[in-house]
């Protein structure tokens, strides 16, 4: 294994680049919870940057900071160029996507199917670090089963050991890279959904620990159904860091607790009126720009996860906004929630 040593030091808690979840929007919420998380992008391909409108698709609040930046492609050249075009934006780093199994991704030669291509990815990183003095970090699976979509020159199809994802670190490290995220869940490239795959099949932690006490000098990030934070303090035990992807969204409250993992003297004490307050301003704006405000309050619907009040906040702030403004429905809320869930810290 190269003995590169990153002076890249790695979150301890970072929220995973979900593609139809966070935008800017969300991300902005987000900051709203947890100053010091990483967030990340969705997935922008290379080709969209290359083709698309750049500001529309790389512009940001900078108030999202850390931000990472996700890109999947699939060629090397490719790649390079839509870096470079994105590295005049104040992204704080790059990343590859080499994780994603659907079969639009994997089609297009990019995502998890990578894994069975270890020197391309690698080539892939070296041209990301070619065109970018950022730092370059990868997401990808601990393992991937090819079966029935990878060409049939590929071999093995079934990378599913603890050997074969150190071969493959071991192959795409030699480019240096800054974080490897690894998602504890073998991607399954034919026969279920993302969705499916996201529960089978049973995840595999141990492996990523392992892989940690193999190979002290690497800086590894976990993924996978990580939920709660005694899950993240769990984890912090045996790696760098932890990225949370659908829990984020699904109970975005449990993420006030994340400053303290970085800090123990930032142990957020903070309600979700003080949320609210926070997200009622961007409202605000949307609206005098003519902008839709559901762009962000579509992202808030679970702030009551599991809490009275959860239907109640839902109902208001969910379109149409035909006779009162967003806003003053947001203000409602404010004034008419259950006190104990609004202010409870
Ligand atoms: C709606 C949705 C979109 C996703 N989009 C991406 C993506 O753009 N790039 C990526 O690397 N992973 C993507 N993922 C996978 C997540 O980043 C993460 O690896 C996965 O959800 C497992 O983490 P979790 O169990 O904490 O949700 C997506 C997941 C979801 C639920």
């Amino acid at each position: 294994m190269n003995n590169y040593i990153s002076k890249v030091t790695t979150p301890k808690i970072s929220i995973a680049p979900m593609v139809d979840r966070t935008d800017r929007h969300f991300r902005y919420f987000l900051r709203g919870i947890t100053k010091k998380s990483l967030l990340y992008t969705e997935m922008i391909t290379s080709q969209a940057i290359l083709n698309g409108d750049l500001n529309k698709l790389l512009d940001f609040n900078k108030i999202e900071k850390p931000l990472s930046l996700q890109i999947a492609g699939s060629t090397p050249d490719e790649i390079y160029e839509a870096v470079k075009l994105a590295d005049s934006w104040d992204y704080d780093e790059v990343n590859l996507n080499v994780g994603c199994p659907s079969n639009r991704v994997s089609g297009n030669s990019m995502g998890a199917c990578l894994m069975a291509y270890p020197e391309l990815v690698k080539e892939m990183l070296f041209a990301m670090k070619e065109a970018t003095n950022k730092p370059v970090t990868v997401k990808h699976r601990i393992g991937i089963d090819g079966t029935g979509i990878l060409p049939d020159n590929i071999s093995p199809k079934i990378i599913n050991r603890y050997d074969n994802m150190v071969k493959f670190v071991d192959t795409i490290s030699a480019a240096k890279i800054d974080r490897f995220t690894i998602h504890a869940r073998i991607a399954i490239l034919k026969g279920l959904s993302p969705r499916e795959n996201r529960e089978i099949p049973p995840i595999r932690y141990e492996d990523v620990y392992k892989f940690k006490k193999d190979f002290p000098h690497l800086n590894i990030d976990i993924n996978g159904s990580i939920k709660t934070p005694d899950d993240i303090e769990n984890h912090l035990k045996y790696v760098d860091g932890v990225m949370i992807g659908r829990a984020s969204y699904e109970d975005p409250f449990m993420l006030r607790s994340a400053d303290k993992f970085f800090d123990s003297n930032l142990d957020s004490n903070i309600s979700r009126a003080d949320i609210i307050n926070w997200v009622l301003p961007y409202v605000e704006d949307l609206e005098n720009k003519g902008e839709n405000p559901n762009l962000i309050l579509k992202h808030t619907l679970a702030l009551f996860f599991n809490e009275k009040g959860t239907k109640q906040w839902k109902q208001l702030i969910s379109p149409p906004f035909k006779d009162t403004k967003a806003s003053e429905r947001v203000k409602l809320a404010l004034k008419s929630l259950p006190e104990e869930t609004l202010y409870f810290k």
